[in-house]
């Protein structure tokens, strides 16, 4: 049951559909995914991050997405009603506001890679040629260390969001993902097959697919959670406000689980375009970092045939993606004030975008060696902070609390009704939200804050969850028989522990040689990077 109805909706469920998958793919899985996947050392990095997205993350999103579809209201305000339907106590809207705070800060620095890409934009129509790892990283360098152009173009970026949402997010927004989104979809395959041809191909798969577990450290392991819910536009209220466009004819299994397919396989691709020229060049290093895209590719541009067109298309198109993200960004809190009915809509988009850019100034000059750069809080850049801050803490705990509200706050049969699916389906999905994700989600975090500690007494206690984590899964399959005496509950018990032990065991693996490398660099006398560990 709705609990309130009488906004806007979305045309049809294929605009929803693109508006989502917009959303989704965007800076995150062109931009973050491959320069964190190449930090994390690549491979494992890149099975958990998808063993996060299919297994935590695409559940989580059913749960967004039907949250939305039921409150019919901004996240603050459906939480809230949704809340108190369930006779639940309304501190759940914080998760809600959780969320528009987050987004807040997320488009805040989202808005400057987006002018970073703005810039590279007008660079591609000049072309690269020429370029090699010297050039482009010094090009690059000094892109984000001038004083003016990450400003202006963090401005300009903000002012189109800004301009789209002030309009309405479905006359804004219908034609742009239509064929835009494809259109980018085809240029990154012409990106990969050049870069097989041209490129190391066999050390990238080498790189992306054999999994090497020694590189795994409790902040990687929940960078790629952070990245898993970034991809995907979770825990932040986008997908919630989308949702909330909604109405009750729409499979919302189905378009989630279309949403995971086409975002980690636009992330995966873009991986595949970038890493076979990071490892045919000398001088250009997969851990690079946030340069790592805006490096890598103009070398390719450089030296491919038409590289003029395609790289001007390929920067154009990514910035049309990045913006169908970045409306999604500033929709849950416009979409809030609206709500509260203290301004108009293009009021609060002007305003809160105003807002967000001002925040934005920080990250626009914490780069390079712009003024900012030095600045330290936390041991972060300004820039770095606010990552951490919404990708490793904000993110995960909002999506810890949304799977522990549909699994065990809101009646099973309210989900049920809601959500549609077959018996069974239903069922994978419900014990992959009460138990798995929270679960998941406990075990990431304790890692990061108690490090190698908790890593230790996980492994050293690794039998014993094992055997608990078993019981459980057969003691829901065993119930699931019982109730309906289908198999399917066993059904369960296949999917679930598997990724419990793939989970512990790259959890605990390497735990032990870390913590024997820093006990002989302690020995050595030399200083402790953390980051090694
Ligand atoms: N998913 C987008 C990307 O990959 C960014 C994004 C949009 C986002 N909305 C979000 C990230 C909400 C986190 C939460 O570029």
């Amino acid at each position: 049951m709705a609990v309130s109805t009488g906004h806007a909706h979305w045309s049809s469920r294929w605009t929803f559909l693109l508006a989502a998958v917009g959303s989704a793919v965007g800076l995150g899985n062109i931009w973050k995914f491959p320069y964190e996947a190449g930090q994390g050392g690549g491979g494992a990095f890149v099975l958990i991050y998808l063993a996060f997205v299919f297994l935590i993350g695409t559940p989580v999103l059913i749960a967004e997405l039907s949250l939305g579809r039921r409150g019919q209201l901004s996240p603050v305000g459906s939480m809230r009603e949704i809340a108190k339907a369930e006779g639940r106590s309304s501190w759940w809207q914080l998760v809600g506001w959780s969320g528009v705070i987050g987004a807040f800060i997320v488009i805040s620095f989202y808005s400057v890679i987006g002018g970073w890409t703005l810039g590279y934009f007008f660079q591609a129509m000049g072309g690269f040629s020429g370029y090699d790892a010297a050039i482009s990283g010094e090009n690059f360098q000094s892109f984000i260390s001038d004083p003016l152009l990450p400003l202006l173009t963090h401005a300009v970026f903000m002012a189109i969001t800004v301009f789209i949402v002030a309009r309405g997010v479905q006359k804004g927004l219908e034609k742009a993902v239509t064929t835009l989104m494809p259109a980018l979809f085809v240029i990154l395959v012409i990106l990969v097959i050049y870069a097989g041809v041209a490129g190391n191909f066999s050390a990238t798969i080498d790189f992306l697919f054999s999994p090497n577990f020694e590189n795994l450290t409790p902040r990687r392991v929940v960078e790629a959670l952070g990245l898993a819910f970034f991809s995907l536009s979770l825990a932040l209220g986008s997908i919630m406000t989308y949702g909330s466009y909604l109405d009750r004819s729409i499979n919302v299994t189905r378009s989630a689980i279309t949403i995971s397919a086409a975002d980690s396989a636009v992330a995966l691709m873009s991986g595949l375009a970038i890493f076979p020229i990071v490892f045919a060049f000398e001088g250009l290093a997969a851990n690079q970092g946030p340069g790592l895209v805006f490096v890598t590719l103009p070398i390719a541009f450089g030296q491919m045939p038409l590289g003029v067109v395609f790289g001007t298309l390929f920067f154009g198109l990514l910035l049309v993606a990045a913006i169908t993200s970045a409306i999604s960004l500033l929709e849950p809190s416009v979409a809030y004030v609206e709500e509260t009915g203290a301004l108009s809509r293009r009021n609060a988009a002007i305003l809160i975008g105003g807002g967000a850019f001002l925040l934005g100034i920080l990250t626009a000059y914490s780069q390079g060696d712009s003024f900012l750069s030095d600045v330290r809080l936390f041991g972060f850049d300004l820039f770095g902070l606010k990552d951490y801050l919404t990708n490793n803490i904000m993110m995960p705990v909002a999506g810890m609390f949304t799977a522990l509200f549909v699994g065990w706050f809101v009646a099973r049969k309210s989900m049920l009704a809601e959500l549609a699916m077959s018996v069974r389906a239903f069922r994978i999905w419900y014990f992959l939200v009460r138990f798995a994700a929270p679960v998941a989600i406990l075990f990431v975090f304790l890692g990061l804050l108690f490090g190698d500690d908790f890593y230790n007494l996980l492994y050293s206690v690794d039998v014993l969850i094992g055997i608990v984590w078993f019981a459980l899964a057969i003691a829901s399959g065993r119930l699931a028989y019982i109730r309906d005496r289908s198999p399917a509950g066993w059904f369960l018990v296949g999917l679930v522990f598997p990724f419990a032990v793939l989970f512990v065991a790259v959890a605990t693996h390497g735990t032990i040689e870390r913590a024997q490398l820093r006990e002989a660099h302690k020995a050595l006398g030399e200083p402790e990077d953390r980051d090694e560990y």
